[in-house]
């Protein structure tokens, strides 16, 4: 172990050090410059057929399913056509419709989930058109699905899973650029995200290099015992993750709400005893996250805005800044300051951090 490790102190350090090069590696030869386009030859799908996908599903568990949350929402900001994601947890064990124009794609890192295996068995006996997002070659749901977009992301060994959820989100990014240049998507756009997308690795370079800056803020909210992560639409799925990540390797209660639905009960629970960890990204939204972060606020609950926008002093109590990039692949980039802050307070309250308890790296037994 001490020799895999290579000097981290343990795989989700050392794996979430490695988010630049595996984001490479899932990158590469895939951007079309050219074009403006992305190439995902794993699809086996051509242009007209890429055309007559009139929805896209997204189905996974824990932070897969988080991270088919971001593939949805970019499918609809590039395609626009409608996206979503659901737990293949209970997709599986409902009675779903399954219809043949929609695209399903079930995402694994291990490609064993039993949970996701299942789903795939039971949309393909519906004649459902499935493709995989898996990160392990030759593993049952890359060989269900036959078809798809592999991860490229390296071994994971951390149970809470860090580079593989990253190459989920960027190959997402492409499927959905793929898909909205095949219908609406201008040559311009295309071209924003393209460049976009490859300058994600150095933005992810500048982050961990920052890593010390998160370890300070997290250590200053040992004492918590709850917290909330608040997102709003682009920012909703990283919320969840982020709030996945700290209760499962620190055990402190976390609690993912959207922005907008505080009002709508969980206000009662802000005090000075529940930091509220609030995303911020710097786009169209920026003045209602602001408000967000006032309304917390004027109930004396701490506020950690993880932010790339100017915001106005004093509103935030600890403030952990995440570089520019298209505000489209905001939820990229956030998602690793999340891990960094779950990671050090975890650390800081001696959790054994690659091995939480009651956990497995993968399911894949009922
Ligand atoms: C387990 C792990 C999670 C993981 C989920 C899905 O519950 O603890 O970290 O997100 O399985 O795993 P998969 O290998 O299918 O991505």
């Amino acid at each position: 172990d001490d020799y895999q490790l290579g000097g981290y102190p343990d795989f989700m350090q050392k794996e979430m050090h490695e988010q630049p090069e595996a984001m490479r590696s899932a990158l590469r030869g895939r951007l079309d410059e050219r074009f403006s386009t992305a190439h995902l030859g794993g699809l086996g799908l051509d242009p007209r057929q890429l055309r007559s996908i009139q929805r896209v599903k997204f189905l996974g568990c824990g932070s897969a399913y988080y991270a088919g949350q971001v593939g949805a929402n970019l499918v609809e900001e590039f395609a626009r056509i409608p996206a979503d994601a659901e737990p293949a947890s209970e997709f599986r064990y409902r009675n779903p419709v399954v219809d043949p124009n929609t695209l399903y794609v079930a995402i694994s890192q291990s490609g064993e989930t039993i949970d996701t295996l299942a789903t795939v068995q039971e949309l393909k006996r519906k004649g459902g058109q499935v493709i995989g997002a898996v990160n392990v070659v030759g593993s049952a749901i890359a060989r269900e699905c036959g078809s798809g977009i592999f991860l490229h992301a390296g071994p994971e060994v951390s149970v809470a899973s860090t580079k593989a959820v990253t190459n989920m989100t960027v190959s997402f990014a492409m499927l959905a650029l793929l898909l909205g240049r095949v219908r609406d998507l201008s040559v311009a756009h295309g071209k924003r995200i393209v460049e976009g997308l490859a300058s994600l690795p150095d933005h992810l370079t500048s982050i961990l290099d920052a890593q010390q800056d998160v370890a300070d803020a997290a250590r200053k909210y040992t004492d918590a015992q709850r917290m909330f992560f608040i997102g709003r639409v682009r920012g909703w799925p990283i919320a969840r993750e982020g709030a996945q990540k700290l209760k499962e390797i620190s055990y402190v209660h976390a609690e993912a709400y959207q922005a907008s639905e505080l009002k709508h009960g969980p206000l009662a629970l802000i005090d000075p005893t529940m930091p509220s960890v609030v995303l911020v990204p710097d786009d169209e939204l920026l003045s209602k996250n602001i408000g967000t972060m006032e309304q917390i606020k004027a109930r004396g609950g701490p506020v950690i805005a993880v932010t790339n926008a100017e915001i106005p002093d004093g509103l935030a109590d600890t403030v952990i800044r995440v570089p520019h990039s298209e505000p489209e692949l905001d939820p990229i980039l956030f998602t690793i300051p999340l891990q960094l802050f779950g990671y050090h307070l975890a650390a800081a309250l001696g959790r054994d951090i690659d091995k939480p308890r009651n956990l497995a790296k993968s399911v894949t037994v009922e």
